[in-house]
């Protein structure tokens, strides 16, 4: 019996020291400890044997059964560790690795140049104003000169919700407006950046788009500050090198009118097919402020005098940046939008 026992020690502490897996280690336990194991069978078979050898064998197989427990369990250990250090290994973090950058919004490419518009006009002491977008007939069209059947409105074919109301078509209506809140106060020098509508789609024209009005009215304005301003303001947002001429034009609200057109930005005013190869572009549209709109504003146009500009904001930002189709600003397609 004690060479039995001897030899179950033996062979079962030599697998437990070379198990490779807890698993092995589990089933060791079972083989010689459980309840159908070697070592158990050996205690029960106690009984069997002659009283003066059952307490020696007894003593002898519950030692080596208590040795056996601890081998696993350090063994145990042993593989856990092992398990753990091999997990650490594989798990290296490496902290001189790029992080996974965090993706932040960012404004809109119409928002910044509406906004660097802003700032160079607030920069000459311009205030912001903003007007309705649903606006009357009236302040649309009749206050700034345009009477019902004058032929001026064909050219900007609107949206009307009814016979005297429609989506604003230009900024312009912000001008009586404010008038009419500021009187008597002078000088009167805002900009009104604002959406508007008109019934026109194609690459270059949308049904809506952005528009920046500006109005200066004090006492001996002239035509010289008009040009000083919008020059000073194309440097600005166009850069030292363009050169502005201005052209006649009419409208309605302005006598005299003038359109102001820089040297083209992309071909320097060489011709190119952005300037249809006439070397200039065509960036707003100004004048004095017509006597009727004063007068329509509470002002008395025999004592104050004024000048008045009307510019796209989409045709300014595509000059800026190149862009060819004006649809773009608004597919919101990211691709697009994250390059400005
Ligand atoms: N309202 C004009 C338009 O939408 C632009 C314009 C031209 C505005 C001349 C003005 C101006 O204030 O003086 O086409």
């Amino acid at each position: 019996m004690h060479n039995k026992l001897q030899q179950i020690k033996k062979e079962a502490e030599e697998r437990i020291k070379t198990a490779s897996s807890l698993e092995a280690l589990r089933n060791y336990r079972v083989e010689y400890l459980g309840r159908k194991g070697e070592i158990t069978a050996v205690l029960r078979s106690l009984k069997d044997l002659a009283p003066e050898e059952r307490a020696a064998v007894g003593q002898a197989a519950n030692r080596v059964k208590d040795h056996l427990e601890e081998l696993i369990e350090l063994k145990t250990q042993e593989l856990n560790a092992r398990a753990l250090q091999e997990r650490l290994l594989q798990e290296k973090l490496d902290v001189t690795l790029p992080g996974t950058p965090r993706l932040s919004g960012g404004k809109h490419p119409l928002t910044l140049v509406r906004e660097e518009i802003e700032n160079i006009f607030l920069g000459l002491g311009f205030e912001i104003v903003e007007g309705p977008e649903v606006e009357l007939d009236y302040y649309n069209f009749e206050a700034l000169n345009m009477p019902a059947d004058h032929p001026a409105r064909d050219m900007q074919d609107s949206f009307y919700m009814s016979d005297e109301v429609l989506l604003r078509t230009h900024t312009s209506p912000g001008q009586v407006r404010t008038m009419e809140e500021k009187n008597p106060e002078l000088p009167v020098k805002i900009i009104i950046p604002g959406r508007v509508y008109r019934r026109d789609d194609d690459a270059t024209h949308s049904p809506m788009f952005h528009q920046v009005e500006g109005l200066y009215i004090g006492e001996g304005v002239t035509f010289a500050d008009l040009k000083g301003i919008l020059m000073l303001f194309a440097h600005k947002i166009f850069g030292q090198d363009v050169t502005v001429r201005f052209r006649p034009s009419y409208f309605p609200f302005t006598e005299p009118s003038a359109e102001m057109d820089i040297s083209c930005v992309i071909c320097g005013g060489i011709g190119c097919r952005t300037c249809s190869n006439t070397g200039w572009l065509e960036i707003l549209g100004s004048g004095m402020v017509h006597p009727n709109v004063l007068r329509a504003g509470g002002y008395d146009p025999e004592k104050v005098i004024g000048f008045a500009f009307g510019m796209g904001v989409e045709r300014i930002a595509m000059l800026k940046f190149g862009v060819d189709d004006l649809r773009l600003f608004f597919d919101n397609d990211i691709r697009f939008l994250a390059q400005f």
